[in-house]
């Protein structure tokens, strides 16, 4: 029931769009992604998830952004984005998609994957190498931005202690062959705004050399981006990831699916994002952008009728 009269215009839905304290005012998409939500009419806020003094109840839904800091205190994140109204991707997403042990899901429903093996954080130490692996990748389960993340020659002591190190802050571990595929053909992102393929843009590797690479989020790697159209494989197991999800496609405001070429060539997923990642929004055709906006609204209006 809406309490609004005939006369008076409905409130604009109250958004804020969620990032970390280290990029207060969003990385490089910022201005795109305002500029969007304004003309979908939205009133937009730019806030700091872990900010001490922010009064979430203001806003109708929280969009989930440039919140990398969450790595090292999951749990608190999780809590935070179930304190809101509404955050969007879901929260059940959020939890599902912001540790990496999800690969399993997508294995388990048929889309092609990079081989990983799991070292638990409960388990005692073993240090285990996928068969066949020429080097290595060693990575937190929980992470963004290749913080923590090495490549290594099979048999190099440095694997395993980058392992042990991680296992020993009581962080679950992956280890994958490394796909060097992406030498040549880089990593391929395919982005998907307000339910839909928007466009698609070529990483370039991360890890040029053995030992842990260095750190980049968000703006650090647009510099290493460029547009790309996607071949029908990759679209397809672009897609196949997305269905994956728990709970459908149809909740995911947006959405990355980063794949490389594995050892026949063809796609597979290396990482599903569907809690913060870069969206490359620059990159993305105006009327990609504007349907982006567009369901940002309507999720957030959605919140306000229910409360009305
Ligand atoms: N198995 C792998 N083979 C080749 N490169 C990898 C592999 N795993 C990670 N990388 C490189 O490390 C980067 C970060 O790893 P990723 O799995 O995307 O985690 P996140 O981005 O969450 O830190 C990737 O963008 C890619 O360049
Ligand atoms: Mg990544």
């Amino acid at each position: 029931m809406s309490v609004t009269s005939s006369s008076t215009p409905p409130a604009p839905p109250r958004v804020a769009v969620a990032t970390s304290a280290a990029v207060p005012h969003l990385d490089s998409d910022g201005p795109e992604l305002l500029a969007a939500l304004a003309r979908a009419g939205v009133a937009a806020d730019v806030r700091v998830w872990d900010a001490p003094d922010a009064d979430w109840s203001e806003y109708d839904l929280v969009l989930v952004r440039s919140t990398w800091d969450y790595t090292g205190r999951r749990d608190e994140f999780l809590a935070w984005a179930r304190s809101v109204a509404a955050t969007s991707n879901p929260a059940d997403v959020l939890e599902w998609n912001t540790d990496k042990h999800y690969v399993l899901d997508l294995e388990r429903a048929g889309v092609p994957v990079v081989p990983t093996l799991f070292l638990e954080a409960e388990a005692p130490f073993a240090f285990r190498v996928p068969a066949g692996a020429g080097e290595v990748v060693v990575k937190p389960a929980v992470s963004a931005g290749a913080t923590d993340t090495g490549r290594f020659a099979v048999g190099d002591a440095g694997a395993t202690e980058l392992a042990r190190h991680l296992h020993g802050r009581g962080r679950t571990v992956m280890v994958q062959p490394y796909q060097s595929g992406i030498d040549a053909a880089g990593e391929t992102a395919v982005l998907f705004l307000g339910g839909e393929f928007s466009h698609v843009v070529r990483k370039a590797p991360l890890l040029t050399g053995p030992g842990v690479g260095t750190p980049a989020m968000g703006d650090d790697v647009q510099d290493r981006i460029t547009v790309t159209t996607p071949t029908t494989a990759q679209l397809a197991v672009a897609r196949a990831a997305l269905e994956a999800v728990p709970g459908g496609a149809h909740q995911l405001t947006y959405a990355r699916v980063d794949l490389v070429p594995g050892a026949d060539g063809e796609p597979l997923v290396l990482e599903l994002e569907v809690s913060e990642p870069s969206l490359f929004l620059r990159h993305a055709p105006a009327g990609a952008l504007d349907r982006f906006a567009r369901s940002v609204a309507a999720a957030a209006t959605g919140r306000v009728a229910v409360r009305a």
